[in-house]
């Protein structure tokens, strides 16, 4: 296909604007999908994805559309729609020429698609404004197109009103994308460039990876290095998503489709890489490419210890489909052998941990997520601290802690609360902006570990439900951070150990004590239990001893009984950990740990 008679195109929207909607009906309408075969959410294929209504990986669909007796080919990139996805997203951005801003008449726009929206202004896209959902009785596009329009600049007329459910307004919007979206332009006898969008492991196929060219072409069966590594690879197969795959002999400038290698790992060909022929590659690779870079660390352990193997299988299996995902072995006293893992944020944890529950039937403990700290010594030594129980010991120069910059959407009449929950989570002002009357996005510097802490829970509660909340990373800051540790009669208990703001060290300490006084049973001697900073106790609870001598009940008479007591007691002991010489049901361990 010519150039001229393609159009690269994403949708950008917030979640449950009606997206997935939206791409059904297109398929539909485009007759890539016959009429039987269609289901709802046809491009969303992850169960976690369906069940909870979000996209995760992004793909791509190619369409068939005529606009006055001539053929286009209209090629759809799907983007991820969450924060700790931004990279996905940057990268889907960049495999279009224009985007479709996606929201919900009833709702306005919310604080995640603005984040995409200016990606994609950064990155020259026709943006055509959109609004769904118009047959919803709730729906108010008058209000929202002004506010758009505001917004992207243009005049509110031009904001087109549509419904996914009903169809209305869709194959206008076809025509649109075909007159607005501006023809990819590429050198088409230059050496390949093709942008890797997207790389998902397919249990039958290996690894697909979804690509935009930019220049030159791909075929067949030739010899292709990925620009990155300089590794090289045969095609097996090269082909176009309509949206079932079809193979091809070839791709060439401003199409999309998908590459086979026969890699069994996604980390071989990487969101972001450039392709080239390995005859005649390249000099220069597109916009360059950066590592997703690990934002969240948590411990996650087997309850059962003997499932650790599994574990680690699992682990290594997810890996070969999500490049973001790395972990290595750990040890804790209180929970024993586990693994340390690095999330792109709370989201990715929750997916995560989410499908090694479900895919691998694992059940696990999760230790309080927490951010990456650098920790200065005396000895000038810097250290990256993701894990709070090696926090490093002896006198501490400077905690350097990751700033993000937070942007919250609201109704007005929020802004008072959402002001005082930000100052008590150590955020400063950056501005505050009217979007209409009504609407407020108020950006804040904030520190990412005051975030990672069930900020967006907070705010849900205090706006009921009303804001968005989007973040970016914007560097790092010295702060005065402490360690707390908590003492189980003198013994630290790793997994509490928590980096938080000297101030709130005082709550910490008291409320993990309190909460591990009544959760851990009774013993034969008294147990104290400490938060502490360094060797300095702020805070201290105490457990009372109990006389728990189970023979005693005996009187010394029957032997037998005597014995399956004390097997009970064996028994009952499985469970037990030992943190010096106090017994704590591991239950105990994981309530605390989840905080209920
Ligand atoms: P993510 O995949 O999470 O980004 O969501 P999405 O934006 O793809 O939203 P989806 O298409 O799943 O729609 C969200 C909800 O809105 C669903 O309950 C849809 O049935 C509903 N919905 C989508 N489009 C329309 C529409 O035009 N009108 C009405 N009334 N409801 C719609």
């Amino acid at each position: 296909t010519p150039p001229a008679r393609i159009r690269n195109f994403c949708i950008i929207a917030h979640i449950d604007h009606g997206k997935s909607t939206l791409a059904d009906r297109m398929l539909q309408l485009t007759g890539s999908v016959e009429e039987r075969e269609m289901r709802a959410q046809y491009l969303d294929r992850m169960d976690i994805e369906r069940e909870r209504g979000i996209t995760i990986k992004s793909q791509a669909v190619r369409m068939q559309w005529g606009v006055d007796g001539e053929e286009f080919i209209l090629n759809m990139i799907d983007t991820p729609g969450h924060v700790d996805f931004s990279y996905e997203v940057s990268r889907s951005l960049a495999a279009c020429e224009g985007a479709i801003l996606l929201v919900d008449a009833a709702q306005g726009i919310e604080a995640q698609t603005l984040a995409n929206l200016y990606l994609a202004l950064e990155n020259d896209l026709e943006i055509i404004p959109v609004l769904n959902k118009i047959d919803l009785p709730a729906a108010d596009p008058q209000r929202f197109a002004g506010e758009i329009a505001n917004l992207i600049g243009g005049d509110a007329e031009d904001v087109l009103r549509v419904s996914g459910k009903t169809g209305m307004g869709v194959e206008a919007l076809l025509d649109r994308v075909v007159e607005r979206v501006p023809a990819p332009v590429g050198v088409e006898d230059a050496p390949a460039r093709a942008m890797i969008f997207d790389s998902v492991y397919d249990a039958y196929r290996g690894v697909v990876t979804y690509v935009r060219m930019v220049d030159g072409n791909l075929r067949s069966r030739e010899r292709v290095e990925m620009m990155s590594t300089g590794a090289t690879h045969e095609l097996l197969e090269i082909g176009v998503s309509a949206p079932e795959p079809v193979a091809a002999k070839g791709l060439g400038v401003g199409e999309v489709g998908y590459l086979i290698t026969g890699v069994k790992d996604v980390r071989q060909s990487k969101v972001g890489d450039t392709v080239t022929n390995a005859s005649r590659p390249a000099t220069d690779a597109l916009a360059g490419y950066t590592e997703p870079k690990p934002m969240v660390f948590s411990g996650l352990y087997p309850i059962d210890a003997s499932d650790y193997p599994e574990l680690r299988e699992a682990l290594d299996k997810l890996k070969l489909s999500d490049a973001a995902l790395n972990y290595e072995p750990e040890t804790s006293v209180a929970l024993g052998f586990g693994f340390r893992v690095g999330f792109l944020g709370l989201l990715h944890l929750e997916i995560v941990t989410e499908r090694l529950r479900r895919e691998f039937d694992l059940d696990l403990i999760t230790t309080a997520p927490s951010v990456v700290y650098e920790v200065t010594t005396e000895d000038n030594a810097v250290h990256t601290v993701t894990n709070p129980s090696e926090y490093p010991e002896g006198r501490i120069i400077e905690v350097r802690e990751p700033l993000v910059r937070a942007a919250i959407l609201a109704p007005k009449d929020y802004v008072g609360k959402i002001m005082e929950l930000c100052e008590s989570r150590r955020g400063s002002l950056i501005s505050m902006d009217y979007l209409s009357e009504e609407r407020v996005e108020l950006r804040y510097s904030m520190p990412l570990g005051e975030i990672v802490f069930d900020f967006f829970d907070h705010l849900k509660s205090r706006t009921q439900g009303y804001a968005s909340l989007d973040y970016e990373p914007m560097g790092e800051q010295a702060a005065e951070l402490v360690k707390v540790d908590i003492l189980l009669q003198g013994e630290k208990v790793d997994a509490f150990s928590a980096i938080v703001h000297k101030d709130k060290a005082y709550s910490y300490g008291t409320m993990m004590a309190e909460r591990l006084r009544k959760l851990i049973p009774r013993q034969q001697f008294e147990v104290p239990i400490q938060a502490a900073i360094g060797a300095r106790i702020i805070a201290r609870e105490t457990i009372r001893a109990i006389r728990k001598d189970v023979l005693a009940k005996c009187y010394g008479g029957d032997i037998s009984r005597k014995r399956k007591l004390l097997e009970k007691q064996k028994e009952g002991k499985k469970r037990m950990k030992m943190v010096g010489r106090v017994e704590v049901p591991q239950e105990a361990f994981i309530a605390a740990l989840s905080g209920d």
